[in-house]
């Protein structure tokens, strides 16, 4: 007899089979890999890994630059297995039995998840018609719940929306909890949350290297928070949680971040360029976006998605099930001609000529 951990069976598991896609456009990663030159001085960087040290100083130099970058304390910045852990431990964190957890739905996906496996009470909070959050009403229902975590994705994944600086600072102040926001998307916005920190107790932010630094592979993330908060929230970490290879190659890229910028930039300009393209489809609704990627709703979505995978074309294809995002798929921007090439054939498709 094997006694698993009550509930273990129900918990729902994340897909993340994969087709082996010409043009992959469904998970939100950069198409690009790491600018050459940031390429060559990881490799070299990896060249001279102490592998039988335990990876204290990596950790503490790629904590260094962060910080100082933030000008926040070193004390102030946890680094994770991607932000998938940060957010994990987060919820730990917060979570365990009769606690409350507050997220918007549709939203990231894994945090139904987390909010499992932390052994909290998980309440979604609907966003409106065009998936934008009602702030008001949010900061209602996570004083009405008394939620201990309340969680929001800025900008939000996958619907591309994103809020102002002053309605997250409106949101913290407001509510009686700490509230985790996950920029994982936020350079493609430009406007990080971060600098309220400094003010708020409850206000933890969360960041990835996997999107705009192109490192999804290479499994780093970060949260900033103030020091009280990082001390608690890191007795949820294992010792060396971080390997030294990721460590080394995430240091490496910090020190370069300028190099990721005109490819950055190019991803806005194509987001924006694709959104009017897509907007002169009749058929589709696009939803405005502030991330590497555009959400659009279109009532033949399976059939199209289908078309898609047929010309080795992978989106994000959300299932019927998944609440708000029935006839919805997610497309990430590739290069120009990889966009030029989704986007005809979608219209090829519109126009019942595929
Ligand atoms: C909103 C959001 N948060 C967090 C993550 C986790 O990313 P990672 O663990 O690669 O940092 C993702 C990944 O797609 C995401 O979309």
């Amino acid at each position: 007899m094997l006694n698993y951990r009550k509930d273990l069976e129900k918990m729902p598991s994340y897909d993340g089979t994969e087709k082996d896609y010409r043009i992959k456009v469904n998970a939100n990663e950069s198409t690009l890999n790491l600018p050459p030159l940031v390429e060559e001085r990881v490799i070299n960087r990896l060249s001279y890994i102490a592998f039988n040290r335990y990876p204290n100083e990596e950790y503490d130099s790629l904590v260094e630059q962060i910080a100082r970058n933030f000008s926040v304390g070193k004390n102030q910045i946890l680094l994770g297995g991607g932000s998938s852990e940060i957010i994990e431990k987060v919820f730990h964190a917060f979570g365990g039995e009769g606690k409350k957890i507050v997220y918007p739905q549709p939203s990231f996906s894994m945090y139904k998840i987390y909010a499992k496996a932390a052994d909290a009470q998980a309440f979604p909070f609907d966003l409106d018609e065009k998936f934008d959050l009602d702030v008001d009403a949010f900061i209602k229902k996570v004083r009405e719940v008394n939620a201990d975590l309340a969680v929001v994705c800025n900008p939000n994944n996958p619907t591309g929306n994103a809020l102002t600086v002053a309605q997250i600072e409106e949101i913290t102040k407001n509510i009686d909890c700490a509230l985790l926001l996950d920029e994982a998307y936020v350079e493609f916005y430009g406007r990080s949350a971060f600098g309220l920190i400094k003010n708020y107790l409850n206000l933890i932010v969360a960041r990835t290297f996997s999107k705009a630094y192109g490192m999804a592979a290479a499994r780093v993330g970060y949260m900033i928070a103030q020091e009280e908060v990082t001390r608690m929230i890191n007795k949820t970490f294992m010792p060396y949680h971080m390997n030294v290879l990721s460590l080394a190659a995430a240091d490496i890229v910090y020190q370069m971040r300028d190099e990721f910028v005109p490819r950055i930039q190019m991803t806005v300009a194509e987001r924006q360029r694709i959104f009017e393209q897509l907007k002169n489809l009749r058929e589709i609704e696009v939803f405005p976006s502030q991330t590497n990627f555009i959400l659009i709703r279109y009532e033949k979505a399976a059939a199209l998605n289908e078309y898609l995978e047929s010309l080795g074309i992978g989106v994000r294809h959300f299932s019927a099930n998944a609440p708000g995002l029935k006839n919805c798929l997610r497309i990430s921007m590739g290069t120009r001609i990889e966009n030029d090439e989704v986007f005809s054939a979608i219209k090829n498709f519109v126009a019942g000529k595929q």
